[in-house]
């Protein structure tokens, strides 16, 4: 059989090097922060039951009528893969009875996701998140700190341009009364609508708010908001989140025409966007869903969350490729004879066990290749090895020294206490 090139699928990517240095930094600074806000690590499997998200995301989201990686196992059941993390998340808070725990319960997690989306830049069919969510409170102050804590991630991670859009959902209740106000707005304007939007006024209205069509944009500039329609107790919560935003000193906008692609979501709604981003320009985001955990079988628990793909934040912080790692030692063969060869070797793992980062030739390289080779890699100290005996040269002051080959890690540990 020819060997014909295979690519990987459309909308997915490698992680090499560099950019794999760049996820890890974002890792590190999510726990570092999450953590010492107390949220416990928590990973889903990759695959769930489709009717999680059928139940739990909404069967009218686009998420869950056009985007899901869904199969069935070798059993006839219908699985999917992940589209996002909270509704496994309060499945996985459900089944492990974690209602019995001290209130609220913070979970975070670092995952990867799937979407059935037209693939460009900032938008893949397998992505990654940073994400959190606060089970078990309806505290505004839940609201604020999640906000702040995205928040607090992006800066760290360097994302510019970031603004915040805030608003209110208001109860299920409320939505269902504003979503026939805003359907028959549309209805009594539906000649001025785009084919899309009118085609789902029934089953998405809101969506029609997302639309970029000239005649959907003039409809919607009169169509009624549902932030006015909200009952005195959402408006109380949405006050004190927005106060205590305050209180933290971050800035947002009011966008009573934000709309999330997700049904779950109760009250406070929000979205963080990157200007450095073209389209894609959502960068982080999340809500209350005060039902979900009851919709998927639980009893009532009110939750709070967001999350934030780590791809649009790589693209939002501009991130400038990582230094290569350092290398203090690099071990050269002046031979290829097998002494050599071993003490060398030895000499390697020598360096690894005093934390000195080091490498060594293997590639059968020339000498001068070696120390081309080590010079690029920035190494700062070469040791030339000839069995027993080693030349050690320090790249950055030219200096050589003959000593014997297990003298060469204390030789470069007393140099550098010294430099
Ligand atoms: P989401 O807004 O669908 O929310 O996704 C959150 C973030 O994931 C987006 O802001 C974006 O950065 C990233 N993202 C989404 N789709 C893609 C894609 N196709 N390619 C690259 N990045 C993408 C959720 O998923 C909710 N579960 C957030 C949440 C948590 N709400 C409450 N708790």
């Amino acid at each position: 059989m020819s060997g014909e090139k295979i690519k990987a699928p459309r909308g997915t990517y490698d992680v090499l090097g560099e950019q794999a240095a760049a996820r890890a930094r974002i890792e590190e600074l999510a726990r570092t922060l999450l953590e010492g806000a107390g949220y416990e690590r928590i990973e889903t499997p990759v695959f769930e039951a489709t009717d999680l998200f059928a139940r739990g995301v909404g069967d009218s989201t686009d998420i869950v009528r056009k985007e899901m990686f869904t199969f069935e196992d070798a059993g006839g059941r219908s699985l999917t893969l992940r589209p996002e993390g909270t509704a496994p998340v309060c499945r996985a808070f459900i089944e492990h009875g974690m209602h019995k725990r001290r209130m609220p319960v913070k979970l975070w997690y670092l995952s990867c996701f799937f979407r059935h989306e037209r693939a460009q830049a900032g938008r893949y069919r397998e992505f990654w998140q940073v994400g959190a969510e606060t089970i078990g409170s309806d505290d505004p102050a839940v609201d604020a700190e999640s906000i702040t804590l995205c928040a607090r991630v992006l800066e760290q991670v360097g994302a510019r341009g970031v603004r915040l859009r805030l608003s209110s959902l208001g109860s299920p209740e409320t939505r269902a009364a504003y979503r026939d106000k805003l359907t028959d707005h549309l209805r009594a304007n539906e000649t001025r609508l785009s084919d899309e939007v009118r085609a789902r006024i029934d089953l998405n209205p809101l969506r029609a708010f997302d639309s970029e069509h000239e005649g959907t944009l003039a409809v919607m500039e009169t169509a009624p908001l549902l932030i006015d329609e909200l009952a005195a107790d959402d408006l109380e919560h949405f006050a004190e989140v927005r106060a205590l935003l305050e209180v933290a000193g971050v800035p947002y906008e009011l966008d009573p025409t934000l709309v999330r692609g997700l049904d779950y979501y109760t009250r406070t709604v929000f979205e963080f966007t990157s200007d450095a981003l073209g389209a894609q320009s959502g960068v982080g985001g999340g809500g209350r869903y005060d039902r979900l955990v009851e919709q998927l079988g639980g009893a009532a628990t009110p939750g709070m969350g967001w999350a934030a793909g780590i791809e649009r934040m790589l693209l939002a912080a501009g991130e400038a490729p990582q230094p290569a790692p350092e290398v203090d030692l690099f071990v050269a063969l002046a031979d290829d004879g097998e002494e050599t060869r071993r003490c060398a070797f030895k000499l390697l793992q020598a360096a690894r066990s005093a934390a000195l980062p080091a490498q060594m030739e293997l590639a059968g390289r020339s000498l001068k290749g070696q120390l081309s080779g080590a010079a690029a890699l920035g190494a700062r100290f070469v040791a030339i090895v000839s069995g027993e005996e080693s030349r050690l040269k320090d790249m950055q002051d030219g200096g050589q020294q003959t000593i014997a080959t297990d003298t060469v890690v204390h030789t470069v540990l007393r140099a550098q206490r010294a430099l």
